[in-house]
C-alpha cells in the first residue's frame, strides 16, 4: 500500500501557533469527509519558546527529522508578542528568522511563489476600479541571489569597519527559475481558458498572447546579473512562443504596480527584489492578512516543500485572537494543491479548501471577525 502524505507541521511564533490551528481544524475537517491520506506531526520548534528552553531554535538534526516528511506548514516566525511585554524572551531577527532560510537552502525550495489576486470580498486599496483584474503570480528566485548570506564584517567595531555582504547568481539557477516562470505562465493561460476568464497581452511585435512573463531586474546599475538574466530570458523565451515577454527595472515594477497591476501575469524576480515586491503585491491583492505564499522544489521529490504565509508572527496583535487566518488558510489550500500531484483526491480537497475560503472572504467583506471565528466558519462550510 502506497504511503500516506505525511506534513510536518510548525506553528512558530505570535500569531503562528493561532492562525496555524484553524489551518489544522480545517485539514481535519477534509480529511474525515473525503477519508484522506493524510496525516501531520506538529513540532513545537522552530519558536522563540524552544530557544528560550534549550539555547537554540531548533534542534541539531531538525533538517533530518523534517526531511521524512512530505511537505511543512509553517505558521510564522519572529517577535513573539504581545508587544505590552517589556520582559518577554526576544531575538535578534537574524537568529530567530535562520529556521526559514536554513529549510529554504537545506531543503533547495527555489522556487517561492506568492500569487497575487484581488478575490471578492478582499479589501481594495486602490482606488481604480480595474484594481478588481489584479491577479499576478510573483516567483521569487529562492536559493541564492542576495540571501547567500556570504561575507562578514572586518575591524568590527571601529570606526575603519568594513561590511561585504556577497551576491551569487548562478546561471543554472537563472535558467531554472526563468524557465518555471514560463512554465506557470502556460498553465495559468490553460487554466483561464477552462474558466472563461481568457486575459490578453501585447507581444513586442504586435502579437496577442494568452499570458506572459515579465521579468524584473535592476541592469541598469546591476549590470552582471542583470545581463545574465536577460540574456537567458531571451533564450529561454524562444521555447514559449505562445508566451508574451516584458521587462522592468525594480524601481519602475514598484510604481507599475501600484499604477497598473492589472497589466502584470506571472512576474519573475531575484531573491531580494522578489521578497520586496511581494510585500507591496500583498497589499495590491488585500494585505497580508489574504496573502500566501509556498517555497518549493519542484525538481526532487525526496525534499519537503514548505508553506507558510507571507505574513510574520504579528507580535502587535499576537495571543488575542485577532490574527486573520485567511492567508494561512489559502495557503494550507496550495499546500493540498501540490501534494495532490501524488494523490489526486487531496488535489481536490485543496480546491474546495481554496473555495471555500475564498466564498467565506466574498460573503464577509471588511467584517471584523476573530481567528477561530473565521476558521469555524470555513469548517462548517467544508462540513456541508
Ligand atoms: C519573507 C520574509 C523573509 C525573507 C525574512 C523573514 C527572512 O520577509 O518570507 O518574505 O526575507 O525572505
Ligand atoms: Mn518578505
Amino acid at each position: 500500500m502506497a504511503q500516506s502524505t505525511r506534513i510536518a507541521v510548525t506553528p512558530g511564533d505570535g500569531i503562528g501557533p493561532e492562525v496555524v490551528a484553524e489551518a489544522v481544524r480545517c485539514l481535519e475537517t477534509l480529511r474525515a469527509k473525503h477519508g484522506l491520506d493524510l496525516e501531520w506531526t506538529r513540532f513545537p520548534w522552530p519558536s522563540h519558546a524552544w530557544h528560550e528552553e534549550h539555547g537554540e531554535s531548533m534542534p541539531a538534526d531538525a533538517l533530518a527529522q523534517l526531511q521524512k516528511y512530505d511537505a511543512i506548514l509553517l505558521g510564522a516566525l519572529g517577535d513573539p508578542g504581545p508587544m505590552d511585554d517589556p520582559d518577554r524572551y526576544l531575538l535578534p531577527d537574524s537568529i530567530s528568522l535562520a529556521p526559514l532560510l536554513d529549510m529554504r537552502k537545506g531543503f533547495d525550495q527555489w522556487v517561492c511563489e506568492r500569487p497575487a489576486r484581488l478575490l471578492p470580498g478582499a479589501r481594495q486599496y486602490l482606488a481604480d476600479e480595474r484594481a478588481k483584474d489584479i491577479d499576478m503570480l510573483v516567483i521569487r528566485e529562492n536559493s541564492e541571489g542576495e540571501y547567500v548570506s556570504q561575507g562578514g564584517r572586518l575591524r568590527k567595531g571601529t570606526p575603519d569597519e568594513v561590511a561585504t555582504q556577497m551576491e551569487i547568481f548562478t546561471r543554472k539557477a537563472t535558467d531554472r527559475i526563468i524557465r518555471y516562470g514560463f512554465e506557470q505562465a502556460r498553465n495559468r493561460a490553460a487554466d483561464r481558458v477552462k474558466e472563461g476568464r481568457t486575459r490578453t497581452f501585447r507581444t513586442l511585435d504586435g502579437r496577442t498572447c494568452e499570458s506572459q512573463v515579465c521579468l524584473i531586474t535592476k541592469r541598469n546599475a546591476l549590470r552582471y546579473w542583470g545581463d545574465m538574466y536577460t540574456e537567458a530570458f531571451d533564450e529561454i523565451s524562444k521555447e514559449y512562443p505562445d508566451v508574451a515577454t516584458h521587462h522592468e527595472l525594480v524601481d519602475a515594477a514598484c510604481m507599475k504596480f501600484v499604477q497598473s497591476p492589472w497589466a502584470f501575469d506571472v512576474v519573475v524576480a531575484s531573491n531580494l527584489q522578489g521578497d520586496i515586491l511581494t510585500d507591496l503585491a500583498a497589499v495590491l491583492s488585500g494585505g497580508m492578512g489574504v496573502a500566501p505564499s509556498c517555497n518549493l522544489n519542484p525538481t526532487d521529490p525526496d525534499m519537503p516543500s514548505m508553506f507558510e504565509p507571507t505574513h510574520g508572527s504579528a507580535p502587535d496583535i499576537a495571543g488575542q485572537g485577532l490574527a486573520d487566518p485567511t492567508a494561512m488558510l489559502f495557503t494550507a489550500a496550495r499546500m493540498l494543491e501540490w501534494l495532490g500531484r501524488k494523490d489526486p483526491a487531496i488535489a481536490a480537497a485543496g480546491k474546495e479548501l481554496f473555495d471555500a475560503v475564498a466564498a467565506d472572504l466574498a460573503e464577509n467583506s471588511g467584517r471584523r471577525r476573530g481567528t477561530h471565528e473565521i476558521g469555524s466558519a470555513i469548517c462548517e462550510r467544508l462540513s456541508q
